[in-house]
């Protein structure tokens, strides 16, 4: 670092010439530290330091809103208070200094008192594995700081920076509406069908308000706000007295230098050109996080006035550039509110710009100043600012420059014409003027939280009284380096008439104004071209239709081109949930069936609930850092630790040659712990660092030097099968006669199609600490994983040590989908090798970027499918073979293959079939289980045939699909009756549930009358069956003991990773054992209690476990009888006391095996499943067939799942499951470059579904009396079925893309691959401006990134 000044500028800071205390309160106390570092960031400080576990870490990159705190501070000049939310993980402490923090643990406990927004969320099944609670609950805290009763749009907004995985949204915000004004609940008197929290009634549910609600609002304590946690008074008084001097904090790497006022901030920046400003820190932090920049010097502006300041000219209002988005956002919005129309354009399309522009956390704190240095090619708010030509002032010490803003200014790729010594000090936003017409648009993958595709601004000025052009300036973000105005065109367009030929001449203009290179980051270059086009099209309609609503003489927009010149908006989401009530004569103390909130669910909410890296470091605790390779392929030729040995902090490296037993390891045995001479995939982990932080390992890790030869790798799975790359054996599945099949077949159609693949993006990534106990080689192990005995095995296997000297112990996971099931074992092997080697604890939680990386994710599918079917629509053959990336190690791959072969019919009886599975061995990390395990990409194959089936014959989706769905008692393919058969039952109540003849016919109309927009409707059945297709799986064990006292802790092999399943456990003991669930206690699952588990997967766990619980207790409860008979009328307490005197075993291990399964691939002959969970689902979108974005309308949903075990977290399951399949198919998209590097590593460039991607209308029925004897309590499973339902976004998708392509005149099937994005969506809407647009021939450039 280079030596600073002692005197840093011209004054003196605070404390001479030490560095500064900072100060700042944390839940109402006082922290001073002497010591700050300017790289920590608060999350760090208050889980490392200060203790404070609730808050947590998700990303570390500001995409996942689970490190969510408020901050409050104090505003001198103002007098006022301010609260605002703001991502920890990317706050450093030393912006900290005389600001307040309140985290979840400070606004209430279980113990203390649940603050309402806390007890809310809880008791509205809001929240099930709680990982992302405390940050939504900090969010909604935050909001209702400033507003007590907030609308519901609010609220929406207040969660545009939130992420959850697991519920589907849909709970949460109906815990929240009754803080709003729309939902404040009328204590049942409100309304005429009683309480107002009987949530979006449709008038169509004639059954809805008599069903009974999943939480009680009556319940609810009031929303007090005078009861709030009170500014600290000492805050206020330091904040009014603060000197005015330079802070300045220092760590041995960096100095964070604040400035007093703008004379000092100038000096300063002269004497350090090279300073980083920093305001936001949302731009640098991501830099220092994961580009390993330094910045040994940081100059924050934080209390320089002119930087913070607003004024109002004559010309416009200019903002200083440390004036936050929020602030913009606000002052421009009363502006747009108080000023006439037309000088408000420009305000108008910046706020446009500013409602998609990240969550609200990111804009509390970050800088418009900062958004327009940062100079990105895809910022937001830079077109509009360059299309409006704002003004910007530019200062150093000696002089002042105002500049316009336009192509000048950016000079390359995130650089500005500004000189080193040079600050941005404000900019001002024009008033816009008569005739002049501004629109700003965004595209992105999401629409909520994301970075932009393509964003544009446009202005244009017209001569008074006419439609002559007198100035227009376009202004396109991602189709350069920088942001571009499109000069050629716009010059083109000048003096000529706004009308059709001008339209024509600015697209041919534009594309080839606004080209793009074949292999230019991002990709999609068709799409963004088209883009250009399609956005400009749409401001030329805007713009017609307001100068012919000024009477002058231009084309008329045509009505059904109305729609394409709306803004953006959504309805207020509603939605039902109806489920059966237990009956009236069952006890009250008998839970089963009873809407029972998640046990964890307070304790998630106050961040009291404890997930592995919670647990408070251990002593003498260290920490392990992985080392992974960069190269898919390859020999490894040398490792050189030099550097990282010498690094602060470093303890030891790990290396293959460290580990005591075997490197062999993985489920099928052909995987390393830690690679050997060869590598096989980017990713694969190398070895490890150990330091004494984390921090400090990392930095240490990415020292470390390797060199490698590099090897021919397969990416792709068309790479393998042109190879013939393939793991063995190659699954076949057939029946019927499949030629004879053809033969009868009226027609023959042929299709292909790719699914991609899936990350999981539980909120908590994986974690390990292990634990040496110092004897025997014994070792305790915290793991977030599905799988405990395997972790167990494999730990064994590594260390060379018996299984009985490891305990594996899972409190709860903060998600798994499948992804802890098997891929934890990657970290947990690692870390006990390290834990071993230098007999200490050891801990590793992997980054957000890390843990995608390494882990693996769902198989991407490809498929080629034959079908024959006749005029009715009957499909009588099937040939079909699957492939599936299953990347560089078998893991599950042919489990996963199997179960897409079993669900390769979905629910449609066809008499000849014939699939083949083959597992593609590439060069990717291995893929693996996930939620739905092949069964889904099994039966989008057949949904898309069946829907080319349709769209051959012309006849609708839905009839082909009633005409092939299954009949109670037929076979399927793997020769399994169909029994208890209740498909049909869900299928019709959905149609009459969501109306769908009505809605066909309102999608029809609605169609003919929009050309731009389109919409579609589809409706899916699925038929999910359960049991793991590996026999042995299919066992579980409970070990139950009841104490003195009456309490009962149960254990089981299961683990909780918020599907509720311990909920369930203790509602299926408490029935069993009679008595209240409140006596029944859940710890954790551990290996030593319950050995040999099954993972917790394949949706089977309440089922077996449940089994196995039920089992144990109804042998205590045997041994109870004789007590019990005696003292009839004595209490539970009474009998264990009399059984314990009478020396009776008060503990029992109970034990279940799933009967009658067994099948045999080569005869085709035995049960796979023990029973079918089936359900249907309908949903509508909204197509903008210009952008490719889509709306969900509105999605019913009709589930078996037999006799519920608790509605509430069955619902929760199916709208959770049901979110996730939304992201498969519709959104979620993983970009791999040709090297097989994966591109999207984390939430700012991988995109789950958000809140407001939620159907706006969601109706979910449990279906009824669904007979069934085949799962506890004729209950069924229902983890992973509901997830396939998602796909009837999917096909409504399509629907209305076939009613686009329809205008151009296009009719039958056309390929639409998996997921449908924004970027597939427009080039399947062919029309007009796509033709326009060309993309370069496959195979003549290196593409950005590849489908694998
Ligand atoms: C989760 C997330 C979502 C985001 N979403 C969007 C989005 O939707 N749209 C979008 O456009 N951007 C987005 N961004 C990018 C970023 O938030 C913005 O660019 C933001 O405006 C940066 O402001 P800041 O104050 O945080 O900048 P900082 O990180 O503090 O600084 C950014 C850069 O600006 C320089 N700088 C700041 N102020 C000055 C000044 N006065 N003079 C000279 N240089 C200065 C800094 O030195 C630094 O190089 C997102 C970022 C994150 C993390
Ligand atoms: S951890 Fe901070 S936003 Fe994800
Ligand atoms: S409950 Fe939201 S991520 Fe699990």
């Amino acid at each position: 670092m280079k030596e600073l000044d002692p005197n840093m500028g011209d004054r003196k800071n605070c404390g001479g010439s030490s560095p500064d205390d900072l100060v700042f309160f944390v839940n109402g106390k006082k922290v001073v530290e002497k010591n700050a570092d300017p790289e920590m960031t608060l999350l760090t400080y208050l889980r490392r330091k200060l203790g404070l576990p609730g808050t947590k870490l998700g990303c570390a990159e500001g995409g996942c809103g689970a490190c969510t705190v408020m901050l409050s501070k104090y505003e001198p000049e103002a007098q006022k208070l301010l609260h605002y939310a703001v991502n920890a993980c990317l706050a450093p402490i030393c912006s900290l200094h005389l600001v307040s923090v309140t985290t979840v643990e400070g606004i209430g406990s279980v113990a203390r008192q649940l603050h309402p927004v806390q007890e809310r969320i809880a008791k509205a099944h809001g929240s099930q594995c709680g990982f992302c609670t405390p940050g939504i609950v900090m969010s909604m805290y935050a909001l209702l700081r400033n507003n007590p009763t907030p609308k519901m749009a609010e609220v929406e907004e207040a969660f545009q920076g939130n992420l959850c995985r697991c519920t589907g949204y849909r709970p949460i915000l109906e815990a929240y509406k009754t803080f709003t004004v729309e939902g404040g609940c009328c204590g049942g008197k409100g309304r005429e069908n009683g309480c107002c929290m009987t949530n979006g009634k449709v008038e169509e549910e004639a059954d809805a308000d008599s069903a009974p609600r999943l939480f009680n609002p009556a319940d609810f304590a009031p929303l007090d706000p005078t009861q709030e946690v009170i500014f600290p008074p000492e805050l206020t008084s330091l904040s009014k007295n603060q000197k005015t001097c330079l802070l300045h904090f220092r760590s041995d790497r960096a100095a964070w230098l604040q400035p007093a006022n703008l004379d000092e901030f100038l000096n300063l920046k002269w004497k350090h050109p090279d300073a980083r400003v920093v305001v936001g820190n949302t731009e640098v932090g991501i830099e220092v996080k994961f580009k390993n920049m330094l910045y040994p010097v940081i100059l924050a502006p934080a209390f320089i006035p002119e930087l913070h300041r607003v004024t109002h000219t004559q010309d416009g209002i200019v903002f200083g550039a440390a004036c936050t988005l929020t602030q913009v956002g606000e002052v421009l919005k009363e502006a747009a509110e108080s000023l006439p129309s037309y000088m408000t354009q420009v305000f108008v399309a910046v706020l446009e710009q500013l409602r998609w522009f990240a969550g609200q956390q990111i804009r509390n704190v970050a800088a418009i100043g900062g958004n327009i240095m940062t100079a990105s090619p895809i910022s937001d708010l830079n077109p509009v600012f360059m299309a409006a030509s704002c003004k910007l002032t530019l200062m150093d010490k000696d002089s002042t420059r105002v500049v316009q803003m336009d192509d000048a200014f950016f000079v390359g790729y995130r650089r500005t014409m500004l000189r080193p010594q040079e600050i941005l000090l404000s900019i001002e936003i024009p008033y816009s003027r008569k005739q002049q017409f501004v629109s700003a648009f965004k595209q992105s993958p999401r629409r909520e939280d994301d970075i932009s595709i393509v964003t544009a601004a446009m202005s244009v000025t017209f001569t008074p009284g006419t439609c002559v052009v007198e100035d227009l300036r376009l202004s396109y973000g991602g189709m350069a380096p920088t942001t571009v105005l499109a000069k050629n065109t716009a010059n083109k367009l000048l003096g000529r008439c706004w009308g059709e030929n001008l339209l024509e001449e600015a697209c041919s203009s534009l594309v080839e104004e606004l080209t793009l290179e074949p292999s230019v980051p991002g990709g999609m270059v068709k799409y963004r071209q088209t883009l250009t086009l399609s956005l400009f099209y749409k401001f030329y309609l805007r713009v017609l239709q307001e100068l012919g609503g000024q009477g002058l003489n231009v084309e008329e927009v045509r009505s059904d081109f109305q729609s394409a010149t709306e803004i953006y908006h959504q309805e207020e989401p509603s939605s039902v949930q109806i489920y059966q009530e237990v009956p009236q004569a069952q006890h009250a103390d008998d839970v089963v069936g009873r809407p029972m909130m998640h046990l964890s669910a307070l304790k998630q909410a106050t961040g009291e609930a404890v997930y592995c890296d919670d647990i408070p470091l251990f002593e003498n605790e260290v920490y392990l850092a992985l080392i992974t390779s960069s190269k898919p392929h390859a020999r490894i030729l040398s490792i050189d630790s030099s550097v990282a040995e010498s690094s602060p902090g470093f303890i030891c490296c790990v290396f293959a040659g460290d580990i005591p037993g075997s490197n062999t390891t993985g489920i099928g045995h052909d995987e390393t712990v830690l690679a050997d001479r060869q590598v096989t995939c980017v990713g694969h982990i190398i070895g490890a660092v150990v330091a004494d932080t984390q921090l400090h390992a990392q930095r240490a890790a990415k020292a470390i030097r390797i060199q490698y030869e590099e090897l021919q790798p397969i990416i792709t799975i068309q790479e393998a099968i042109a190879a013939k790359s393939f793991y063995q054996p190659i699954r076949t599945l057939k029946k019927g006669d499949l030629e004879a099949g053809f033969k009868q077949a009226d027609h023959i159609l042929e299709g292909e199609m790719h699914i991609g693949g899936q990350e999981h993006f539980y909120l908590e990534t994986n974690v390990t600490v292990a634990v040496p106990r110092g004897e025997d080689h014994e070792m305790e192990l915290f793991v977030s994983t599905q799988a405990p005995s395997e972790t167990q095995s494999l730990v064994a296997m590594a260390l060379g040590i018996p299984a009985n000297r490891l305990v594996v112990r899972v409190k709860r996971m903060g998600g798994g989908f499948g992804g802890k099931e098997s891929r934890t074992t990657l970290l947990s092997t690692v870390v006990s090798v390290a834990a071993h080697k230098l007999g200490r604890p050891v801990r590793c939680m992997l980054d957000r970027d890390e843990d995608m990386l390494i882990t693996g994710g769902r198989h991407p599918f490809y498929a080629k499918y034959k079908v024959g079917f006749l005029n009715s629509g009957k499909v009588v053959a099937l040939d079909v073979s699957y492939y599936s990336n299953a990347g560089n190690s078998r893991d599950l791959s042919l489990s996963v293959m199997e179960r897409a072969l079993f669900h390769m019919e979905n629910s449609y009886g066809i008499p000849n079939v014939y699939g083949r599975g083959f597992l593609c061995r590439t060069n990717l990390p291995s893929n693996t289980a996930f939620r739905g395990f092949g069964g889904p990409q099994g039966m989008m194959f057949a949904e898309n045939w069946i829907t080319d089936v349709a769209q051959s014959l012309g006849r609708p989706a839905d009839e082909v699909r009633r005409i092939n769905l299954y009949q109670q008692g037929e076979l399927t393919p793997y020769n399994q009756v169909l029994e208890q058969y209740t498909l049909d039952l869900c299928w019709d109540e959905c149609l009459s549930r969501s109306q769908y003849q009505q809605r066909r016919s309102a999608v029809e109309l609605y169609n003919r009358q929009n050309r731009w927009t389109k919409r579609g409707l589809a409706i899916v059945p699925t038929k999910f069956g359960i049991s793991f297709t590996a026999l042995f799986l299919n066992q579980a064990g409970a070990l139950v003991h009841i104490y003195k006292d009456g309490s009962v802790l149960v254990t089981h092999g299961g683990t909780e990773m918020g599907q509720g399943l311990h909920t369930k456990m203790v509602q299926v003991a408490s029935r069993v054992l009679g008595i209240a669930s409140s006596k029944i206690h859940i710890s954790e699952t551990s290996t030593q209690t319950v050995p040999n588990t099954s993972p917790t997967a394949a949706s089977a766990s309440s089922d077996l476990n449940g089994a196995a619980v039920k089992n144990a207790c109804q042998l205590l409860i045997e041994r109870l009888e004789p007590y019990k008979s005696k003292n009839p009328k004595g209490l539970w307490e009474d009998w264990v006391t009399a059984a314990y005197f009478d020396r009776v075993n008060l503990s029992a291990n109970g034990f279940y095996k799933t009967p009658d399964l067994g099948y045999n691939f080569e005869t085709n002959t035995g049960r796979v499943f023990n029973y079918f969970s089936y359900g249907v689902a309908c949903s509508e979108v909204e197509v903008d067939c210009l952008t490719g974005a889509h709306k969900n309308l509105s999605t019913t949903i009709v589930m078996d799942v037999g006799v519920s075990l608790n509605p509430a977290i069955d619902i929760g399951q199916v709208e959770g499951a049901f979110m996730q399949g939304v992201g498969l198919f519709t959104l979620e998209e993983l970009h791999y470059s040709p090297e097989g590097v994966l591109l999207s590593r984390g939430p700012g460039s991988y995109k789950i579904p958000a809140f407001g991607d939620i159907p706006r209308k969601l109706t979910v029925s449990l279906l009824r009396d669904g007979a069934h004897d085949k799962a506890i309590f004729a209950s069924k499973a229902v983890g992973e079925p509901p997830l396939f339902l998602a796909s009837s976004v999917f096909f409504a998708i399509k629907d209305a893309i076939c009613a686009a392509r329809a205008e151009s005149g296009i009719t039958g099937p056309f390929r639409l691959d998996s997921p449908a994005s924004v970027e597939r969506i427009r080039n399947a809407c062919n029309d007009r401006f796509t033709k326009l647009c060309h993309a370069a021939d496959p195979g003549t450039f290196r593409p950005w990134s590849v489908q694998v």
